[in-house]
């Protein structure tokens, strides 16, 4: 055990009381309850409070003294630490420094207007690795907001900021050996994403230029930077993209592309010598700034295209008896990781290193699924956990239309929350132990100011902490959000511009095939929450039947459902069409081809019951990369009246409707007459997330339905359900 010295427990002392003092002028008055975020694995409160003088004067025989010391003993290792609060005073125990640190974080959430809560905390975190990821090349923040993202990660005891300095939007950190990296393609001629690189006319502007967006962190910025987190137990882990995601590095400097020529390729020639020594060169530079134990080399999304024609990488891949492009990529990760190792720094990179082979010690960052992070926790490999469809704060975080654009899927604070990084169903309690932790990823193609990135990253950054935290057997959602919905006064105070959650509701199902019923659940982000909804289509008031658990669908019903605060409807009804229809489970055969990447569960995903949502990526929409052509079989010949299908569309990444929907019926299978065709109605160039759905209505007699979806814009359709009456 060791005393801190006198001078740091004055230090110590001295953070706590002027933390206290930012929450004492903004929690809200109401908030008597304990709203600790990330919750600590343990923490029994006793009653009473330490009183708190608001002149930093204790009252004689009142609040006493704060005893700080460390112990590196302690159970709850370095990070962690033990708080106990008495009416005389606070003792503190940290493992470390950090230990300390995080005690201290905790003491600030936990004043009142009243004092202090009595009471014991055990508290260390989950995993040693939890992440926030910053893209500052698309668009480029200054190093003061980063200073704020850094305080506030800082407040909810998260530990490591990824910051993606490189990419085609534009290179962010100075280099003195390769100047032209910021001189020539730190700035560019367009802010906005969607004119500049969706416009295709991208250009980079020499600095100093007139009007030219963009911007770098200067060697002195980085060390600045570096030291403020480190003030706060943070590392900085730098990204250098390689071999991929380098346009901007290949307009500065050509010579290291396939083609010799600017702004003709993405990735770096890997069969020309120079490209590996720039990488080193640039290492190096980077590996003085930052103090970090690892350094994240990219390695996401290379083309590989040009490779194949090369006569530079084609003689490589000749020499080193290749037999894929992939190879090359894995070569050229190779020796990244040589030239780290051989300065005492270790890499990570994105799950595409698996690919033509992983290097001998590579730590890998899981986005693409977990199925990557799987597959390295299984060979031995270190893992960072990060998944597009739970961990990407740039998606949607409620419904698109009530949002600033955002480059697609749907991420709302709830799913992020459910994020568990430990596939115990997938891995051994041995290979478990390779996951070092989780981490979130703001890239920044569609987030153009600090407001907006705030907007994005809070409060879904609090359950990330919570996530990297708290133990999986202590979370729960419903125990988070009065915390949540608690904390987003304290975020504004902090000066931060967070989202303050949805006054949508989330639907969810349950289809009770024994039962023949749907059981519909309505979920609010905010707390406390006034439910009022009806099953007929019209809009709900106050005085609509209050929700108080699942509403029972027996055949057919319009839920509409909203919010209400103080008898006032907020925000617009959520509206979902629930069916247990005729459909539900029969079989049914395709006669085109199911894309294997989204089967929305398997073969009965258009005749489940459950309807897809905001994003093709929930699970439920099943998708086509041709025609779909499918044949439902109602068992006997039945009375048909209604027949409909839903698509979805979402141009950005692809997904269109069809250019018409044709039914059919048969009653033996072989023979079908056609019933009808339903066009789309919408364009394939509007941009929105947009649905339609292609109704039938007749009087039919048979047993066999088919449905023909005609896909004409050379993308995915995505389709659900099949709803049949
Ligand atoms: C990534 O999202 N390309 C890592």
């Amino acid at each position: 055990m060791m005393l801190l010295p006198k001078q740091s427990c004055k230090k110590v002392k001295g953070i706590v009381i002027s933390c206290s003092f930012l929450l004492l002028s903004c929690a809200p008055k109401e908030s008597l309850r304990v709203n600790l975020i990330p919750k600590p694995a343990y923490m029994e409160f006793s009653g009473g409070y330490l009183k708190v003088g608001s002149n930093q004067q204790t009252s004689k025989g009142e609040s006493g003294s704060l005893t700080a010391v460390i112990d590196s003993e302690l159970a709850s290792g370095p990070e962690g630490y033990e708080l106990v609060v008495t009416k005389q005073g606070i003792t503190l125990r940290g493992g470390s420094e950090a230990g300390l640190f995080y005690g201290q974080q905790t003491l600030s959430q936990l004043l009142t207007p009243d004092g202090i809560p009595c009471g014991v905390i055990k508290d260390s975190p989950r995993f040693k690795y939890r992440g926030l990821h910053l893209d500052v090349s698309r668009h480029f923040f200054p190093k003061e907001e980063v200073m704020k993202l850094l305080d506030a990660m800082s407040y909810y005891k998260l530990n490591t900021l990824h910051l993606h300095l490189t990419d085609a939007g534009g290179w962010r950190v100075q280099i003195d050996k390769y100047p032209k990296l910021t001189t020539d393609v730190a700035f560019r001629t367009e802010s906005d994403w969607r004119k500049w690189w969706d416009g295709h006319d991208r250009k980079y502007l020499p600095e100093g230029t007139p009007g030219a967006y963009g911007g770098y962190y200067t060697k002195d910025d980085i060390r600045k930077l570096v030291a403020y987190a480190a003030a706060r137990h943070i590392t900085i882990l730098p990204e250098i993209e390689f071999p991929g995601h380098s346009e901007e590095v290949l307009v500065a400097y050509p010579e290291l592309s396939c083609s010799g020529k600017p702004y003709q390729n993405g990735d770096f020639c890997i069969g020309n010598e120079q490209s590996i020594a720039f990488m080193n060169d640039v290492l190096d530079e980077i590996i003085e700034l930052f103090p970090s134990e690892y350094i994240h080399i990219g390695g996401d999304e290379a083309g590989k295209q040009a490779w194949k024609t090369c006569p530079k990488c084609q003689a490589l891949m000749k020499r080193e008896g290749m037999q894929s492009v992939d190879e090359l990529q894995s070569y050229m990760i190779h020796q990244a990781e040589e030239h780290l190792l051989s300065k005492g720094r270790r890499l990570i990179g994105w799950d595409e290193i698996l690919e033509g082979g992983l290097a001998p010690e590579a730590t890998v960052m899981s986005w693409r699924g977990e199925e990557g992070g799987i597959k390295a926790a299984r060979m031995g490999h270190d893992v960072v956990m990060t998944p597009g469809n739970y961990m990407y704060f740039d998606f949607y975080q409620a419904d698109p239309k009530t949002q600033p654009y955002a480059i697609g899927g749907y991420t709302p604070i709830k799913k992020v929350y459910s994020y568990n990084p430990a596939p115990s169903d997938s891995l051994t309690d041995g290979e478990i132990q390779h996951i070092m932790g989780v981490q979130a990823n703001t890239w920044t193609e569609y987030i153009q100011t600090p407001e907006h990135l705030e907007y994005m990253m809070f409060p879904r950054a609090l359950a990330l902490a919570e996530i990297g935290w708290t133990p999986q057997e202590a979370r729960s959602w419903k125990d988070f959000k009065p915390r949540m919905n608690a904390h987003i006064p304290v975020l504004q105070q902090m000066g931060l511009h967070p989202f303050t959650l949805s006054d949508e509701l989330e639907v969810t199902m349950h289809v009770d095939t024994l039962k023949k019923q749907i059981e519909v659940m309505l979920d609010a982000e905010k707390y406390p929450e006034e439910i009022h909804y009806t099953t007929d289509g019209t809009i709900p008031t106050s005085l609509s039947a209050l929700y108080e658990g699942a509403i029972i669908v027996k055949d057919s019903a319009y839920i509409k459902a909203a919010l209400f605060k103080e008898g006032q409807l907020q925000g617009s009804p959520t509206e979902k069409k629930v069916d247990y229809h005729r459909g539900i489970n029969k079989p049914i055969h395709y006669n085109s081809k199911l894309y294997k990447g989204y089967m929305a569960g398997g073969m009965n995903a258009l005749l489940d019951g459950y309807r897809g949502g905001l994003t093709y990526l929930d699970g439920r929409w099943q998708g086509y990369l041709n025609d779909l052509d499918c044949v439902v079989d109602m068992e006997e010949m039945t009375d048909i009246h209604k027949v409909s299908i839903r698509f979805m569309q979402l141009t950005g990444p692809g997904v269109f409707q069809p250019g018409q929907v044709e039914l059919f019926i048969s009653g033996d299978g072989n023979n079908f007459t056609s019933c009808g065709i339903v066009p789309t109605t919408l364009s394939n160039t509007n941009p929105d997330l947009l649905f339609q759905e292609y109704t039938f209505n007749g009087d039919w007699k048979a047993r066999y339905i088919q449905v023909k979806a005609t896909e004409v814009n050379n993308g995915f359709i995505f389709a659900d359900e099949i709803v049949i009456w």
